[in-house]
């Protein structure tokens, strides 16, 4: 059995420096906003090359508090990409804005940057570019469009911790970036947790308070805020796991290297662009092929755990029929969603277990020809 993910490996390797940080929380008993936190918010905005972070309950979370700093609400447009995971576009029906769906580019599986200036009106706010799959959006030239029509940038990059656009970290590029430490992630805690960064100490200031109850100091409320805390037994975690990120990233990028390698001009698969910038940190290695469906299961069948992100998109899933957009107006998102898959992926993927992925698909094809 090869699974998609495998949280256990990696735990045996950092069992050590794990047990003591926990016993430490577990000792102190400062499980709400403890120091732990503000450590790993430090070293994490370091990390992010920026100036602040504010740890909270969700990536969910991060972008609903981001898009709420900014004062986002009922009759504003937020601009996003028709392909993310549908947490992106939650967040801008939670705080009551209107969501904007753009096709994305076929090499970079990203938001295409082309039509979203087409998109732009007088009520468009917000842009949110997602680092899908873990690699960067163009910031630069994102950015470009953004300045020029006054539009802020919240980041998505709950699947990009340690991407790297044209020399700084992704995160730091927009007004906000948002991220998520679901276990699976790159950098995954061991339940839910998430995170803001932003260099702007105004926004950092209310974010602080609008994460802990509009609080700035005990039983004043200055603000209408929420319960979104990252809890410091996370933050702990998320520590001591941070010091292994750009090792864990190496490794992905390794990984991708060599499936790459070995799977090049096998049947009609395409595979995903290498980068070697340190602009994809891949979260997910997705390949694409019509025979999706088919080698899906003789994958299964073969103990090969597999995955597709996603296989219905935005503007297919009950909870947005009511935008009243058809399949047609993203040619892109709707053909490659029922092409793509995602292999298993993570650093402590062996050699042994990926050769085996490898001629599984070998097989899966020559039975074809
Ligand atoms: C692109 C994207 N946005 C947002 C989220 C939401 O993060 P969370 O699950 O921590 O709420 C996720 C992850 O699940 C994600 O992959």
């Amino acid at each position: 059995m090869i699974p998609f993910v495998d949280l256990k490996t990696q735990y045996k390797l950092i069992e050590e420096e794990i047990r003591s940080e926990i016993e430490k929380v577990l000792q102190q008993g400062n499980f709400i906003l403890g120091e732990q936190l503000t450590e790993f918010e430090e070293a994490f905005a370091d990390f992010c090359d920026s100036q602040y972070c504010i740890g909270v309950a969700s990536g969910t979370d991060a972008l609903c508090l981001a898009l709420h700093v900014l004062g986002i609400g009922p009759g504003d447009e937020v601009i996003t990409a028709a392909n993310t995971f549908v947490a992106t576009v939650f967040a801008i029906s939670y705080v009551g804005a209107i969501p904007v769906l753009v096709d994305i580019d076929p090499t970079t599986y990203n938001i295409d940057l082309d039509i979203v200036e087409k998109k732009i009106t007088s009520r468009t706010k917000v842009i949110i570019p997602v680092h899908l799959y873990g690699r960067s959006v163009d910031m630069g030239k994102l950015l470009k469009i953004a300045s020029k029509y006054g539009i802020s940038i919240i980041e998505d990059a709950c699947q990009a911790h340690g991407a790297i656009w044209e020399g700084k970290k992704v995160g730091s590029w927009g007004t906000m970036g948002c991220f998520s430490f679901y276990p699976a992630k790159n950098l995954g805690a061991y339940g839910d947790g998430g995170a803001i960064v932003t260099s702007d100490k105004h926004l950092y200031e209310k974010l602080r308070m609008l994460r802990n109850y509009g609080s700035p100091k005990k039983y004043h409320h200055d603000i209408v805020g929420y319960n979104s805390r990252l809890d410091t037994l996370q933050a702990a975690i998320l520590r001591v796991k941070l010091r292994h990120l750009d090792d864990w990233n190496k490794k992905r990028v390794e990984n991708a290297i060599f499936y790459n390698e070995k799977l090049k001009d096998i049947g009609d698969l395409v595979l995903p662009e290498i980068r070697k910038d340190g602009s994809h940190v891949f979260h997910l290695y997705v390949v694409r092929t019509k025979e999706r469906d088919a080698l899906l299961s003789y994958l299964k069948e073969n103990g090969v755990q597999c995955g597709i992100h996603y296989p219905i998109p935005i503007y297919s899933l009950g909870a947005y029929s009511t935008l009243g957009y058809t399949p047609n107006e993203f040619p892109i998102t709707e053909a490659f969603s029922k092409q793509i898959l995602s292999l298993p992926m993570y650093p402590e993927l062996n050699e042994a277990q990926m050769s085996t992925v490898v001629s599984l698909i070998k097989k899966f094809y020559q039975g074809r020809e």
